[in-house]
């Protein structure tokens, strides 16, 4: 689909949202993500960003955070106008509203991790005026914050809503200061147990938040999160002693270093391979290679007759020998 960008809007020094009209209806269910393909110079880069309108509104919007040193995010805040257009592809993603059930919710995100979860709270707000939602917002500063004025609003017009702030570098009216810790958490929600968790935000927070959660006895299958970045297991180990090596892909040799992910490796060597999400969540970046000689951090979306074939996530993968990989057409 094609999408119009019609309006800029800066929310923080770091983070722009960008409004569109779509050529064509656009159906998703709050929590779900559009890849834009994202033409810079000659190549066309795609990126996974959450929806943080909700269904009912007649504009999509995009809520954006610049990344130091990334290629998407810095071109899009820099160069992205009222008028322009931007190919994208329909919406994915499991991190949504149907999720999270119908029950109580505790919505957790910090920085950009709110987007999805914003969209989330609106849209069940929308339906369910007296729905039971508490939400914890991490940012590092005040002036960090998302959405402030739409969440206090929001908050003001529905009193089963509980809103948190947790603000990181400055002293704060609000009794959650500096990071969220359990003691914060529980004291602000006694009834943590019996909640749903949508949970979004860096790793390490998420990584944090989760323990807690566990901790307090939150069960597994109530804690749900979404992850922006790829996991720490695929990022390259630059100091490390072991040996690289190669992928064969249609007779092109490629080298691929230790912990570095076929994906990287295939992008570097200039071969097409479409990769959506870059996190292991959408399966746009599967390839059949040998079975023996993955480490796959996700599998999701494959079956286990493919993963048994050899096929693979490449943005999810790192090998340890010598591999051929087939790219799917
Ligand atoms: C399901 C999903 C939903 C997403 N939704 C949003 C959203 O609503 N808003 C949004 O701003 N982004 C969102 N992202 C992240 C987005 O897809 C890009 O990864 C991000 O914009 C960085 O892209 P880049 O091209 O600028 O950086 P790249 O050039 O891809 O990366 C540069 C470096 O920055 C690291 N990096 C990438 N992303 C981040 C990050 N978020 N924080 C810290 N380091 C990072 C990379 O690991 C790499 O080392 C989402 C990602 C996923 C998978
Ligand atoms: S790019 Fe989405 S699973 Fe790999």
């Amino acid at each position: 689909m094609l999408l119009t960008c019609y309006e800029v809007r800066p929310e923080t020094s770091d983070v722009t949202s960008f409004f569109f009209n779509s050529d064509q209806p656009v159906d998703f269910i709050p929590g779900q993500f559009l890849t834009l393909l994202v033409p810079i110079e000659a190549r066309t880069s795609a990126r996974a960003y959450s929806l943080s309108s909700i269904p009912s509104e007649s504009h999509l919007q995009l809520t954006i955070k610049r990344v130091p040193g990334g290629r998407v995010s810095n071109h899009l805040l820099d160069a992205l106008q009222p008028g322009d257009t931007l190919e994208a592809m329909a919406p994915a993603g499991e991190f949504h509203r149907d999720a999270a059930g119908e029950g109580a919710w505790l919505l957790l995100s910090a920085g950009c991790g709110i987007t999805p979860v914003y969209s989330m709270l609106r849209e069940r707000l929308q339906r369910e005026p007296d729905a039971d939602i508490v939400f914890v917002h991490s940012a590092r500063s005040t002036a960090d914050r998302l959405f402030p004025a739409e969440l206090e609003a929001l908050a003001a017009a529905h009193p089963n809503l509980k809103l948190h702030w947790v603000i990181g570098d400055e002293p704060n009216p609000e009794p959650f200061k500096g990071r969220l810790d359990a003691e914060q958490l529980k004291a602000r929600v006694p009834d943590l147990a019996d909640r749903t968790a949508m949970i979004c935000g860096p790793a390490a927070y998420m990584d944090a938040v989760k323990a807690m959660l566990q901790a307090e006895g939150v069960a597994e299958d109530r804690i749900h999160n979404e992850a922006f970045v790829a996991p720490e297991s695929a990022t390259l180990k630059a100091d490390s002693d072991e040996a690289g090596h190669q992928l064969s892909v249609d007779g092109i040799e490629l080298p691929i270093l230790p912990g570095q992910t076929v994906l990287d490796s295939l992008e570097k060597g200039g071969l097409p391979i479409f990769a959506a999400c870059r996190t292991g969540v959408c399966g746009s970046c599967k390839c059949k290679g040998e079975k023996g000689k993955l480490e796959s951090s996700s599998v999701l979306g494959l079956t286990p007759e493919e993963i048994e074939q050899g096929y693979f996530l490449a943005c999810s993968s790192t090998v340890t020998a010598d591999m051929t990989v087939e790219l799917n057409d």
